[in-house]
């Protein structure tokens, strides 16, 4: 089926990924890209997405009427937009709640207008601080290691499910992104939209434009790579805390799956 899709955020690192992915994959497809250019370095991927076909559209998530000028007709909206810095929340929470909860919501509109197919990048970030804080683990040459025994839900030696608990702070960008996941799931019950969300992880690969707040790992190559020092920031400065990185290609994939069966994985 040929589809109208709209990237949200979709020069930055995810949406320009995904949208170049899709557009080799599906050369048929109409994509746009919208992005107001916040992200420094985004302006870098717009004559990429112009080669593969892709239009692009100077708007702000922030203003219904970009959205509903940009876009029609769209029938798959991936949301990609955001400050997606965690950091971010304690210096600018006013850009963080109209961005990543105003903006989610204006694009849950267009959806319900259009009836589009609404994918939503979420993030680990959603869980509680103060419980992950609390994690039994042990400290060995290298890493911290989660134990198996473990006295919350959700939690065991492979990593945090999604039956861990949510009832604690998280930091505002994580609110925003929880507090969006739930009006998303509203607006899939109250107007048959299919939706779907994904709790991302630490994401990373090529065009990442890493700074010190996210994209941590496109950092620490820049860094090798001019001969600057790495830090590490919490749990004493060692560097052992553990995460997973999952490549954007891989997302893609993921995506892509996605997007050919929301059928089966509408609400999820
Ligand atoms: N990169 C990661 O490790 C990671 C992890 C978990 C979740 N996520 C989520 O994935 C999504 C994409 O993140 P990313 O890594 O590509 O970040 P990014 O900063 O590279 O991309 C976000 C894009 O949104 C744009 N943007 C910001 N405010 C906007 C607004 N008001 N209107 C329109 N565009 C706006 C920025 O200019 C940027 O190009 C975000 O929702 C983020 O929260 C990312």
């Amino acid at each position: 089926m040929t589809r109208q899709v709209l990237i949200t955020g979709g020069a930055g690192f995810v949406g320009s990924s995904l949208g170049l992915g899709l557009a080799q994959l599906y050369p048929d497809w109409k994509i746009i890209a919208l992005d107001n250019l916040k992200r420094r370095g985004s302006e870098l991927n717009i004559p990429r997405l112009k080669q593969a076909g892709i239009e692009f559209v100077h708007g702000d998530v922030r203003n219904a009427e970009d959205l509903e000028a940009s876009a029609l007709p769209v029938d798959l909206i991936l949301e990609c937009s955001a400050e997606p810095s965690v950091l971010a929340g304690y210096t600018s929470p006013g850009y963080v709640l109209q961005t990543n909860l105003i903006g989610t919501i204006n694009c849950l509109e267009l959806a319900r207008q259009t009836q589009a197919d609404f994918i939503f990048l979420s993030t680990s970030r959603v869980y509680p601080i103060a419980y992950l804080n609390q994690l039994n683990y042990t400290e060995t040459d290298t890493r911290f290691q989660l134990s198996e025994q473990q006295n919350l839900p959700g939690v065991s030696a492979f990593g945090i499910s999604e039956q861990f608990p949510l009832d604690l702070p998280r930091s505002l960008y994580g609110s925003t992104k929880l507090a969006s996941e739930l009006i998303i799931n509203e607006y899939g019950d109250a107007y048959g939209l299919r939706t779907l969300i994904n709790r991302c992880g630490v994401l990373t690969g090529p065009w990442q434009m890493g700074k010190v707040d996210q994209g941590v790992f496109a950092l620490w190559v820049a860094n090798h790579y001019f001969q600057k020092s790495l830090k590490y920031i919490g749990y004493g400065g060692t560097g052992k805390q553990v995460r997973d990185f999952l490549h954007v290609a891989d997302l893609l994939d993921l995506i892509d799956i996605q997007i050919a069966n929301l059928e089966q994985f509408k609400g999820q």
